[in-house]
């Protein structure tokens, strides 16, 4: 919490474009989200959502995860130091590709959130809109959990829905489902930071 301001603080961990975290952050400085951008982390130096949040003056962080050559606890430990000193209260993974630790997760709970491109329980894991597809899915959509131990396994807090189109490709399917998630996610955030629980649908 931002003595200042009394708003909780939000960390951001990404790996890639960040467009999920753009859209959380402009609905914090926008005051859509009653909270505030702490930290962006990334574990790849690459990542390009980096610069974008830097160019929204959100500090930034890498903790590359290939020095720790697998010991994803020390990897999770290094995160974990970053997290505190950049006072969050809440982390919101958006893309973030890295599986953490019960460990890590532990001191969360409750208190970390999760995107990811399906309507869980369905498709958990990679490859969400491939596996919808051979599936003969005639809907898909995203969901936004609390993150546990258990991989993409947490109580759900909102899902989009969109329906699936003669013709998708993977790639189709993901470029209709992206804006959906970019929606959902900074709606369910503004829920979480007021401590609604009940999950929010949308539709497409
Ligand atoms: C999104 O589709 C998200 O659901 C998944 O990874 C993709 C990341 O997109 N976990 P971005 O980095 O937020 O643009």
């Amino acid at each position: 919490m931002n003595p200042a301001t009394s708003l909780p603080r939000v960390a951001i961990l990404i790996s890639g474009g960040g467009s999920n975290m753009l859209s959380l952050v402009r609905a914090m400085q926008s005051g859509a989200v009653a909270a505030e951008p702490a930290l962006v982390l990334s574990n790849r130096p690459d990542a390009g959502g980096l610069a974008k949040a830097e160019a929204l003056g959100v500090p930034t962080a890498v903790v590359d995860h290939k020095p720790f050559r697998g010991d994803r606890e020390a990897f999770d430990a290094a995160v974990q130091e970053r997290l505190a000193q950049s006072g969050a209260d809440i982390v919101c993974l958006a893309g973030f590709m890295r599986i953490l630790t019960p460990g890590f997760i532990a001191p969360w709970e409750g208190r970390m959130l999760n995107i990811h491109p399906s309507l869980l329980p369905l498709f958990r894991g990679l490859h969400t809109h491939e596996r919808a597809l051979e599936a003969g899915m005639a809907v898909h959509g995203c969901t936004v959990h609390e993150v546990t131990a258990e991989l993409d396994g947490g109580p759900i807090r909102g899902q989009a829905v969109i329906a699936v189109e003669a013709g998708d490709t993977p790639d189709t399917l993901a470029a209709r489902l992206l804006p959906m998630e970019h929606r959902l996610y900074p709606a369910v955030l503004a829920r979480f930071v007021r401590g609604e629980r009940a999950p929010l649908a949308l539709f497409g």
